[in-house]
């Protein structure tokens, strides 16, 4: 089988990618190492950039989302008894929309079914030969079957634990990483959200998230030992020791329940450089990991995605390589500027091991100059709503 773009991973980028391609008559096939149903149970983030929606909008996939997204004017931001707004409409005339990846996820699933998208589910032992070639092909095992893919260029967009990166020779990646002391337990309940903006708080016994899916779906987060296990923790122990996180007005009104999923996320920050080699192209997850505090996994994503569908369409339509050739210098520039949005909100609100008393002071100094200074809080909101592609 021969096809334009070869796409490795069914995640949100190489389905977004496969049906904004798809649209503009570029032929894809998109190879997923798992079930459909296995990529749909995924609980991930719900944050959404407004260059994300206008990225589904693009792609013809926005109808369910317009109908049944919440949009986010703000965030509340708390630190022990300390409690303050941060109005993203006031300060950047922008929000973000509120809507589960996992229904990003399922929405482009659908779509790819009504264009008949090609995708091959179950692929095993997906290989990527001559990246660095004219001539690039994938090779992968499905249905006990051998099968080749030949192709013009390759989309690596399986994730972090994925092929691609690793594709690409150690003498020519550079990679870039930090791994947080602590985790996030994250508890998804069947309850009406406790506010209805996002909550992030930071106290003396550790950071706390309350967030939603819908006003009937709650998720909840706390950070947690990296020793500890979701099993370690009832229901109870969970409620208790999130209410002690979050303002107590808060805690008076939470309406808890029984756990619908419970798990822990390792906090890690990664970037590999370079986005490019040859005719592969990294996007997503498989380049790049932010620790989850300022909601960019899927919205850094979602910017690959853009530059790369522009880039190739420049390639096919004007046959200049210029896109492609500055695809990761351009990808890159971005991503940088939302690692450290997700760095600094880490370090901001998070209670660390080896932090001494002059530390704690920092990081209530910063807290206090956030709360106080319309720049400063003009600042987070530029990040958090998304900067410009
Ligand atoms: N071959 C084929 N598919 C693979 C392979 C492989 N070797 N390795 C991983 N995959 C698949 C995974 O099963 C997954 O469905 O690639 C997909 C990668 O999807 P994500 O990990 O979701 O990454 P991405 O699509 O870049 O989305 C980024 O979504 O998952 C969140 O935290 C992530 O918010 C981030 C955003
Ligand atoms: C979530 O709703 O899962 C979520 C929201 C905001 C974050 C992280 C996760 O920063």
């Amino acid at each position: 089988m021969r096809v334009q773009v070869a796409i490795i991973g069914g995640g949100p980028s190489g389905l977004l990618l496969s049906q904004l391609l798809h649209r503009k008559g570029i032929d894809t096939i998109v190879l997923e190492r798992k079930t459909r149903e296995y990529v749909l149970g995924r609980i991930r983030a719900g944050i959404l950039e407004t260059g994300f929606v206008e990225l589904m909008r693009e792609a013809g996939v926005a109808e369910r989302m317009d109908k049944e997204c919440f949009v986010h004017d703000g965030t509340v931001i708390s630190y022990g008894d300390i409690e303050f707004g941060i109005n993203f409409k006031e300060l950047t005339g922008s929000h973000v929309v509120v809507y589960g990846q996992t229904e990003v996820t399922r929405d482009l699933y659908d779509a790819r079914d009504a264009m008949g998208g090609k995708i091959v589910f179950n692929a095993d032992d997906i290989q990527i030969h001559g990246a660095d070639s004219d001539t690039p092909y994938v090779t992968y095992q499905a249905d006990g079957t051998g099968h080749r893919i030949d192709c013009d260029f390759v989309a690596g967009c399986d994730g972090f634990h994925g092929v691609s990166r690793q594709t690409i020779p150690l003498t020519v990646r550079r990679e870039y990483e930090k791994v947080y002391p602590f985790g996030w337990l994250g508890v998804l309940s069947e309850t009406p959200p406790v506010h209805d903006e996002l909550i992030y708080a930071g106290s003396e016994r550790g950071f706390a998230l309350c967030s939603m899916r819908n006003e009937n779906l709650s998720r909840y987060y706390i950070q947690c030992s990296l020793s500890d296990s979701a099993d370690d923790w009832t229901d109870q122990a969970f409620w208790q020791e999130l209410k002690r996180r979050i303002p107590a007005q808060y805690a008076a009104t939470l309406i808890t329940g029984p756990s619908v999923e419970k798990s822990i996320a390792a906090l890690r920050s990664f970037v590999t450089e370079p986005m490019r080699w040859g005719r592969l192209f990294l996007c997503g997850d498989a380049a790049h990991i932010v620790p989850p505090t300022g909601a960019k996994g899927l919205n850094t994503a979602a910017s690959d995605i853009h530059y790369l569908h522009n880039a190739l369409l420049q390639f096919y339509e004007d046959h200049d390589s210029e896109g492609i050739d500055r695809y990761s210098e351009k990808a890159l520039a971005r991503i940088w500027k939302a690692e450290r949005f997700s760095w600094s909100t880490t370090n901001l609100l998070h209670r660390f091991p080896e932090q001494n008393g002059f530390d704690l002071k920092m990081q209530k100094a910063d807290i206090d100059f956030l709360r106080e200074n319309k720049e400063a809080q003009s600042v987070f909101a530029q990040n958090y709503v998304g900067l410009p592609y």
